[in-house]
Protein backbone atom coordinates (compact mmCIF):
# COMPACT_ATOMS: atom_id res chain seq x y z
CA UNK A 1 0.00 0.00 0.00
CA UNK A 2 1.49 3.46 -0.88
CA UNK A 3 1.87 6.17 1.16
CA UNK A 4 0.15 8.60 -0.95
CA UNK A 5 -3.17 6.47 -1.05
CA UNK A 6 -5.79 8.46 1.00
CA UNK A 7 -7.55 7.71 4.75
CA UNK A 8 -11.22 6.35 4.47
CA UNK A 9 -13.14 8.24 7.52
CA UNK A 10 -16.88 7.18 7.59
CA UNK A 11 -19.78 8.18 9.84
CA UNK A 12 -23.32 8.23 9.96
CA UNK A 13 -23.42 11.90 8.56
CA UNK A 14 -21.64 15.19 9.56
CA UNK A 15 -20.39 13.90 12.70
CA UNK A 16 -17.84 12.21 11.46
CA UNK A 17 -16.41 15.83 10.05
CA UNK A 18 -15.39 16.71 13.61
CA UNK A 19 -12.40 14.26 13.47
CA UNK A 20 -11.97 14.93 9.90
CA UNK A 21 -11.57 18.10 10.99
CA UNK A 22 -8.98 17.15 13.61
CA UNK A 23 -6.91 14.32 11.30
CA UNK A 24 -6.18 18.05 9.02
CA UNK A 25 -5.23 19.38 11.55
CA UNK A 26 -2.92 16.52 13.40
CA UNK A 27 -1.77 14.71 9.87
CA UNK A 28 -1.82 17.81 7.40
CA UNK A 29 -0.34 16.02 4.20
CA UNK A 30 -2.74 13.26 4.00
CA UNK A 31 -5.95 12.91 1.95
CA UNK A 32 -9.17 12.14 3.07
CA UNK A 33 -12.17 10.57 1.29
CA UNK A 34 -15.12 10.64 3.94
CA UNK A 35 -18.38 8.86 3.58
CA UNK A 36 -21.64 10.43 5.54
CA UNK A 37 -24.39 7.64 5.33
CA UNK A 38 -27.03 10.62 5.33
CA UNK A 39 -29.72 8.59 4.12
CA UNK A 40 -29.94 5.56 6.77
CA UNK A 41 -29.09 8.19 9.55
CA UNK A 42 -29.41 8.12 12.52
CA UNK A 43 -26.89 4.56 13.81
CA UNK A 44 -27.78 5.36 16.93
CA UNK A 45 -31.62 3.70 17.36
CA UNK A 46 -30.15 0.44 15.07
CA UNK A 47 -29.05 -3.31 15.81
CA UNK A 48 -25.68 -4.50 16.20
CA UNK A 49 -26.36 -6.41 12.80
CA UNK A 50 -27.59 -3.38 11.04
CA UNK A 51 -24.69 -1.30 12.09
CA UNK A 52 -22.22 -3.90 11.15
CA UNK A 53 -23.78 -4.82 7.61
CA UNK A 54 -23.59 -0.64 6.82
CA UNK A 55 -20.40 -0.98 8.21
CA UNK A 56 -19.23 -3.66 5.83
CA UNK A 57 -20.70 -1.59 2.64
CA UNK A 58 -18.68 1.61 3.56
CA UNK A 59 -15.66 -0.66 4.08
CA UNK A 60 -16.40 -2.25 0.87
CA UNK A 61 -16.75 1.83 -0.83
CA UNK A 62 -13.87 2.89 0.69
CA UNK A 63 -12.13 -0.20 -0.62
CA UNK A 64 -12.50 1.07 -4.07
CA UNK A 65 -10.97 4.30 -3.07
CA UNK A 66 -7.81 2.43 -2.39
CA UNK A 67 -7.32 4.17 0.73
CA UNK A 68 -4.24 3.22 3.48
CA UNK A 69 -6.16 3.15 6.69
CA UNK A 70 -9.60 3.88 7.83
CA UNK A 71 -10.94 6.26 10.76
CA UNK A 72 -14.47 4.96 12.07
CA UNK A 73 -15.73 8.58 13.25
CA UNK A 74 -18.62 7.09 14.63
CA UNK A 75 -19.51 5.92 18.05
CA UNK A 76 -21.89 3.76 17.25
CA UNK A 77 -20.20 1.86 14.35
CA UNK A 78 -16.70 2.02 16.59
CA UNK A 79 -18.79 -0.07 19.24
CA UNK A 80 -20.67 -2.68 17.53
CA UNK A 81 -18.74 -3.21 14.47
CA UNK A 82 -15.19 -1.78 14.35
CA UNK A 83 -14.02 -5.60 16.07
CA UNK A 84 -15.86 -7.49 13.44
CA UNK A 85 -14.33 -5.69 10.35
CA UNK A 86 -11.07 -5.15 10.99
CA UNK A 87 -11.08 -8.86 11.23
CA UNK A 88 -12.26 -9.14 7.84
CA UNK A 89 -9.93 -6.90 6.16
CA UNK A 90 -6.35 -5.98 5.37
CA UNK A 91 -6.61 -2.36 6.11
CA UNK A 92 -5.38 -0.96 9.31
CA UNK A 93 -8.25 0.53 11.02
CA UNK A 94 -8.85 2.67 14.29
CA UNK A 95 -12.48 4.06 16.12
CA UNK A 96 -12.91 7.02 18.21
CA UNK A 97 -14.42 4.70 21.65
CA UNK A 98 -10.79 3.62 22.87
CA UNK A 99 -8.89 6.94 22.33
CA UNK A 100 -11.71 8.66 24.18
CA UNK A 101 -11.73 6.76 27.20
CA UNK A 102 -8.07 6.90 27.09
CA UNK A 103 -8.11 10.48 27.35
CA UNK A 104 -11.14 10.97 30.09
CA UNK A 105 -8.96 8.78 31.99
CA UNK A 106 -5.94 10.84 31.82
CA UNK A 107 -8.09 13.55 32.35
CA UNK A 108 -10.19 12.97 35.52
CA UNK A 109 -8.72 13.93 39.54
CA UNK A 110 -12.12 12.65 40.77
CA UNK A 111 -12.18 9.34 39.35
CA UNK A 112 -15.97 9.99 38.03
CA UNK A 113 -16.40 10.19 34.82
CA UNK A 114 -19.28 10.87 32.38
CA UNK A 115 -20.46 9.53 29.05
CA UNK A 116 -22.76 10.58 26.40
CA UNK A 117 -23.60 8.98 23.89
CA UNK A 118 -26.10 7.50 21.48
CA UNK A 119 -28.97 4.69 22.88
CA UNK A 120 -26.40 2.01 20.36
CA UNK A 121 -23.30 3.04 22.63
CA UNK A 122 -24.27 3.52 25.50
CA UNK A 123 -26.18 -0.33 25.76
CA UNK A 124 -22.59 -1.66 23.95
CA UNK A 125 -21.00 -1.05 27.23
CA UNK A 126 -17.98 -0.25 25.48
CA UNK A 127 -17.14 2.95 26.61
CA UNK A 128 -17.38 1.55 30.64
CA UNK A 129 -15.53 -1.55 29.43
CA UNK A 130 -12.73 -0.19 28.42
CA UNK A 131 -12.27 2.65 31.12
CA UNK A 132 -12.53 0.07 33.32
CA UNK A 133 -9.75 -2.09 31.37
CA UNK A 134 -7.27 1.26 32.17
CA UNK A 135 -8.76 1.35 35.52
CA UNK A 136 -11.35 -0.68 37.84
CA UNK A 137 -11.44 1.57 40.16
CA UNK A 138 -13.22 4.49 38.00
CA UNK A 139 -16.84 5.05 38.18
CA UNK A 140 -18.59 5.74 34.79
CA UNK A 141 -22.08 7.08 34.42
CA UNK A 142 -23.50 7.02 30.92
CA UNK A 143 -26.49 8.72 29.50
CA UNK A 144 -28.18 8.26 25.71
CA UNK A 145 -29.15 11.57 24.46
CA UNK A 146 -30.64 10.66 20.97
CA UNK A 147 -32.26 13.75 19.89
CA UNK A 148 -28.83 15.43 19.51
CA UNK A 149 -28.22 13.83 16.66
CA UNK A 150 -30.84 14.92 14.53
CA UNK A 151 -30.59 18.23 16.20
CA UNK A 152 -27.06 18.66 14.82
CA UNK A 153 -28.21 17.37 11.68
CA UNK A 154 -30.41 20.00 11.62
CA UNK A 155 -27.98 22.90 12.52
CA UNK A 156 -29.74 23.98 15.60
CA UNK A 157 -26.53 24.32 17.23
CA UNK A 158 -27.54 27.41 19.25
CA UNK A 159 -31.23 26.98 19.00
CA UNK A 160 -33.05 27.09 22.69
CA UNK A 161 -34.44 24.00 21.53
CA UNK A 162 -31.61 22.00 22.17
CA UNK A 163 -30.92 24.15 25.08
CA UNK A 164 -33.65 22.89 26.86
CA UNK A 165 -33.38 19.15 25.48
CA UNK A 166 -29.60 19.38 26.35
CA UNK A 167 -30.78 20.53 29.82
CA UNK A 168 -32.99 17.50 30.69
CA UNK A 169 -30.65 14.74 29.38
CA UNK A 170 -27.98 16.02 31.54
CA UNK A 171 -29.65 16.87 34.59
CA UNK A 172 -29.16 13.54 36.21
CA UNK A 173 -25.16 13.40 35.41
CA UNK A 174 -24.87 16.70 36.92
CA UNK A 175 -26.15 15.04 40.23
CA UNK A 176 -23.01 12.21 39.66
CA UNK A 177 -20.29 14.56 40.81
CA UNK A 178 -17.98 13.99 37.77
CA UNK A 179 -15.39 16.31 36.54
CA UNK A 180 -15.05 14.53 33.13
CA UNK A 181 -17.82 13.85 30.57
CA UNK A 182 -16.82 12.16 27.25
CA UNK A 183 -18.37 13.68 24.03
CA UNK A 184 -19.26 9.81 22.95
CA UNK A 185 -20.77 10.79 19.68
CA UNK A 186 -19.28 12.38 17.15
CA UNK A 187 -21.86 14.89 16.20
CA UNK A 188 -21.93 16.03 20.34
CA UNK A 189 -18.70 18.77 19.88
CA UNK A 190 -20.60 20.20 17.53
CA UNK A 191 -22.89 21.10 20.82
CA UNK A 192 -19.87 21.83 22.89
CA UNK A 193 -20.61 25.28 24.18
CA UNK A 194 -23.88 24.67 25.01
CA UNK A 195 -22.96 21.39 26.78
CA UNK A 196 -20.42 23.15 28.45
CA UNK A 197 -22.38 25.55 29.49
CA UNK A 198 -25.12 22.87 31.48
CA UNK A 199 -22.47 21.35 32.73
CA UNK A 200 -20.39 24.09 34.44
CA UNK A 201 -16.64 24.63 34.14
CA UNK A 202 -15.73 22.56 37.05
CA UNK A 203 -16.50 19.32 33.94
CA UNK A 204 -14.12 18.55 31.61
CA UNK A 205 -15.38 17.61 28.16
CA UNK A 206 -13.36 15.36 26.40
CA UNK A 207 -13.49 15.35 22.60
CA UNK A 208 -12.26 11.81 21.05
CA UNK A 209 -11.63 13.61 17.71
CA UNK A 210 -8.26 14.29 19.16
CA UNK A 211 -7.21 11.32 20.67
CA UNK A 212 -8.42 9.71 17.18
CA UNK A 213 -6.08 11.92 15.37
CA UNK A 214 -2.88 11.60 17.21
CA UNK A 215 -3.48 7.90 17.09
CA UNK A 216 -3.83 7.54 13.73
CA UNK A 217 -1.00 9.67 13.20
CA UNK A 218 0.61 7.15 15.42
CA UNK A 219 -0.57 3.90 13.66
CA UNK A 220 0.56 5.75 10.07
CA UNK A 221 4.29 6.44 11.33
CA UNK A 222 4.80 2.99 12.38
CA UNK A 223 3.51 0.93 9.52
CA UNK A 224 5.54 3.60 7.26
CA UNK A 225 2.27 4.73 5.89
CA UNK A 226 2.44 8.59 6.63
CA UNK A 227 2.24 10.84 3.38
CA UNK A 228 5.10 12.69 2.24
CA UNK A 229 5.29 16.69 2.94
CA UNK A 230 3.19 18.32 0.36
CA UNK A 231 4.37 21.71 -1.45
CA UNK A 232 3.79 24.91 -0.06
CA UNK A 233 0.41 26.39 -0.14
CA UNK A 234 -0.92 22.99 -1.62
CA UNK A 235 -3.70 21.02 0.32
CA UNK A 236 -4.66 17.61 0.06
CA UNK A 237 -7.62 16.66 -2.41
CA UNK A 238 -9.90 15.32 -0.22
CA UNK A 239 -12.99 13.69 -1.19
CA UNK A 240 -16.17 13.95 -0.20
CA UNK A 241 -19.23 11.60 -0.49
CA UNK A 242 -22.73 10.59 1.11
CA UNK A 243 -26.01 8.65 0.37
CA UNK A 244 -28.03 11.58 0.11
CA UNK A 245 -28.52 15.24 0.69
CA UNK A 246 -25.21 16.40 -0.97
CA UNK A 247 -25.95 19.93 -0.84
CA UNK A 248 -27.17 19.68 2.68
CA UNK A 249 -24.16 18.02 3.53
CA UNK A 250 -21.61 19.97 1.88
CA UNK A 251 -22.86 23.81 3.42
CA UNK A 252 -22.51 22.24 6.83
CA UNK A 253 -19.32 21.20 6.15
CA UNK A 254 -17.83 24.51 4.59
CA UNK A 255 -19.15 25.62 8.08
CA UNK A 256 -17.07 23.80 10.10
CA UNK A 257 -14.07 22.97 7.91
CA UNK A 258 -10.88 24.51 7.55
CA UNK A 259 -11.15 23.92 3.96
CA UNK A 260 -13.92 24.21 1.30
CA UNK A 261 -15.77 21.29 -0.55
CA UNK A 262 -15.76 22.14 -4.06
CA UNK A 263 -17.94 18.71 -4.71
CA UNK A 264 -19.67 16.28 -2.63
CA UNK A 265 -20.90 13.35 -4.71
CA UNK A 266 -23.83 10.83 -3.91
CA UNK A 267 -23.70 6.84 -3.95
CA UNK A 268 -25.58 3.82 -3.76
CA UNK A 269 -24.22 2.69 -0.89
CA UNK A 270 -26.24 -0.53 -0.74
CA UNK A 271 -24.56 -1.28 -3.90
CA UNK A 272 -21.54 -2.20 -1.87
N1 LIG B 1 -22.13 10.26 15.03
C1 LIG B 1 -22.39 8.90 15.34
C2 LIG B 1 -21.74 8.43 16.61
O1 LIG B 1 -20.66 8.91 16.91
C3 LIG B 1 -23.77 8.35 15.13
C4 LIG B 1 -24.94 9.21 15.32
C5 LIG B 1 -26.18 8.52 14.82
O2 LIG B 1 -26.26 8.33 13.60
O3 LIG B 1 -27.04 8.14 15.63
O4 LIG B 1 -22.22 7.58 17.30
Amino acid sequence: MSSQAPIGVFDSGVGGLTVAREIMRQIPNEKIVYFGDTARLPYGSKSQSTIIRFARQIVNFLNTCEVKAIAVACNTASAYALDVIEREVDIPMIGVVKPGARTAVRTTKNGRIGVIATDATVNSGMYTRYIHSLNPDLAVYSKACPLFVPLVEEGMLHDFVTEEIANRYLAELKQQNIDTLILGCTHYPLLRTLIGKCMGMSVQLVNPAYETAISLREMLREKDLLAEPLPENETPAHRFFVSDGAEKFEIFANSILPYDIRKTEVIDIEGY
